[in-house]
């Protein structure tokens, strides 16, 4: 079987790494991937337009591409999923209707109101002088939130008035976010400790994946700017048993019938981040796709095929698949460029570990070959993974792939995984 798989990051070497282990899967094409993806066994990158979802029919025609899925959110908010199953391609990935969970802060928002899932209050505007009056009844800090995909920039805390209406100037005024900052949501802001919760879903069921916890901010002791993720580990313990079914029957069921009584059946990852405070929780936020870097956490520890896993779900038959994991911990480490999540500089010369063994993975996200040799291309640049039999063994073998790999500007967290382990 050939499958192909749409986007660039940590996650979706992890997805084509994992993809490729498939004794079933012939060839793993990955559009347009990494310098990672490309060295891997099995796998090959394609350099199509991914806006271009006629070139990407075309191509799956030309190879025969059984199962496709999709990383990242923009093309699935794009509706590329509805698009190449119209055309009769297996796809794994939500309706563009779908991902409006996570491509309108005030479309979930509503959402959670209407099906009665946990969630910060909230007020949504779509003019500056609205939301400026609107600051004069809050208390602080309070979070302001550009509606739209922001690469995770999104999001500005705010520890008073002053600070908000500097960010509602900078979204409203400045279009700092362009046509995503169109609305705002302002939103209480919550205390607490965050955990994500992954799952594939089906329509009605679900298949929850092994729990996770990101590092948002860019510093050690979560200081600084929020980025995409600085490191990940799984599973994650704050999620007990008794939480775990809390956030099934209070967020997911919820969730999942919700969307089919809008008309909009979910498949796919489903990610809901989570704030988690004296055994309660609320949900910050959903995403339509894996978690990066969660993914690459996660993804090392699973054991059963995660093609077999995606093709259930499209085919409805969830039932007949049993999904394994290892009972080892994992932990995944960011590099990062000098500068991430604001300006950085790319073209960085890499040199890369020589030793490697089944119990670490080196997963590429911002880099590039040129002329055989890897360079630096993104923000993130690497997540060091591994294995270990309890967090703290999986946690220092990480950071010694990490401490292996090496280019001008490198920077990352050395803390990933402290509330694990605490
Ligand atoms: P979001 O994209 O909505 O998940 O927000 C990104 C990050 O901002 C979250 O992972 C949290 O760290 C933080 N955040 C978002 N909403 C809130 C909130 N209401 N209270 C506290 N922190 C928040
Ligand atoms: N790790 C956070 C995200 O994928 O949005």
């Amino acid at each position: 079987m050939n499958i192909l798989i749409i986007g660039s990051g940590g996650r979706e070497h992890a997805l084509a790494w994992k993809s490729a282990q498939d004794k079933s899967v012939s060839n793993v094409f990955v559009c347009p991937g990494n310098a990672g993806t490309a060295l891997e066994n099995k796998v090959t990158n394609i350099s199509l337009d991914t806006n271009d979802f006629r070139s990407i029919e075309s191509f799956c025609i030309k190879e025969k591409i059984e199962l496709v899925i999709i990383g990242p959110e923009q093309p699935l908010v794009m509706g590329m999923a509805d698009f190449l199953q119209s055309k009769g391609i297996k796809t794994f990935g939500p309706s563009q209707a779908a991902a409006q969970l996570e491509g309108s802060k005030t479309y979930s928002k509503d959402f959670f109101i209407k099906y009665g899932i946990p969630t910060a209050q909230y007020a949504s505007f779509s003019d500056y002088n609205s939301s400026k009056s609107y600051l004069e009844k809050i208390e602080y800090p309070t979070v302001v939130k550009a509606d739209g995909l922001a690469a995770g920039k999104g999001v500005i805390i705010c520890n008073d008035k002053e600070e908000a209406l500097k960010a509602l100037e900078s979204i409203f005024k400045d279009q700092a976010f362009g046509d995503a900052g169109s609305r705002v949501v302002i939103e209480e802001f919550l205390e607490g400790e965050e955990a994500s919760f992954i799952a594939v879903v089906s329509k009605n069921k679900i298949i929850p994946l092994a729990t996770s916890q990101d590092h948002k901010a860019v510093g050690e002791g979560d200081v600084g700017l929020n980025t995409g993720g600085m490191g990940a580990y799984s599973p994650a313990p704050i999620v007990d048993e008794r939480l775990h079914k809390k956030i099934i029957t209070e967020v997911m069921m919820p969730t999942m019938e919700g969307l089919i009584s809008e008309g909009s059946p979910y498949l796919g990852f489903l990610y809901a981040g989570l704030m988690i405070k004296d055994g309660e929780l609320k949900v910050l936020e959903f995403n339509c796709r894996f978690g990066d870097p969660e993914t690459q956490p996660i993804l090392i520890r699973l054991q059963s095929s995660l093609v077999e896993l995606c093709l259930a779900a499209i085919n409805e038959d969830m039932d007949s698949y049993s999904i394994s994991w290892t009972k080892k911990h994992a932990c995944g480490v960011i590099i990062a460029s000098e500068g991430y999540p604001e300006s950085y500089e790319s073209n960085k010369q890499v040199t890369l570990p020589v030793k490697s063994d089944q119990d670490m993975k080196l997963f590429h996200a911002g880099t590039k070959l040129i002329d055989d040799n890897v360079v630096t291309s993104g923000g993130r640049v690497f997540c060091a993974t591994a294995l270990g039999d309890d967090l703290k063994s999986a946690q220092s073998k990480a950071y010694n792939l990490v401490d292996s790999v090496t280019f001008d500007g490198a920077f990352h967290r050395r803390d990933i995984g402290f509330k694990g382990i605490k």
